[in-house]
């Protein structure tokens, strides 16, 4: 392990259960439509997979990767996006995002979304810093809001370690 662990901030009990509470809050908001829903890899993949797996019915999931260049831990708003030759015209997009913090990352990837021809585009977050906020951005679903620590586990990473723990830590930064 690459990093050392301050605080357990929120277990696995705790991320399930606010888990279901999200799914059955976007699938009531979403069941007259087809949405497309939009995991961005890889910090995503653990919420995406517990998130849709409590989605009641059968929807669409394609993946999106996207890479922020980073400064300090801080992304600088310069982001890399594959798998553009998605077809999304006229779709109801459901991004699912693991963190928001500065709000550049996902400010990019809405706006991406709308000029591919998306009919809307709306998000999930399951961590929100809003203490780290540069770009005035709010996210339709929010799964927990936290302070501005630097946080690792369920998907997110430090140096892409400990993205398989089941439950978020925060770390001590040196
Ligand atoms: P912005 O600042 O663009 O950031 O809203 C969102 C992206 O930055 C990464 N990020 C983190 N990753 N622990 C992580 O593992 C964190 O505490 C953290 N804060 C921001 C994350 O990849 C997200 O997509
Ligand atoms: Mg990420």
């Amino acid at each position: 392990m690459e990093f050392k662990i301050k605080d357990v901030i929120l277990s696995e009990d705790e991320i399930q259960k606010r888990i279901k509470e999200l799914a059955k809050e976007i699938s009531e908001e979403y069941k007259d439509d087809d949405p497309l829903f939009l995991p961005i890899l890889n910090g995503s993949f653990m919420f995406a997979s517990d998130l849709l797996r409590n989605i009641p019915y059968p929807v669409e999931v394609e993946f999106l990767k996207a890479s922020s260049y980073l400064n300090q831990l801080k992304s600088t708003g310069k982001v890399n996006i594959s798998n553009i030759k998605l077809d999304i015209e006229g779709r109801d997009v459901i991004i699912i995002e693991d963190i928001l913090d500065t709000g550049r990352t996902l400010n990019y990837i809405v706006e991406f979304l709308k000029n591919q021809g998306a009919k809307s585009v709306k998000s999930v977050v399951l961590l929100d810093k809003p203490d780290g906020r540069v770009i005035d951005f709010n996210p339709d679903y929010t799964g927990f809001e936290i302070e501005d620590n630097f946080v690792v586990g369920y998907g997110t990473d430090y140096k892409q370690h400990g993205r398989n723990l089941p439950y978020i830590v925060s770390i001590e930064e040196d």
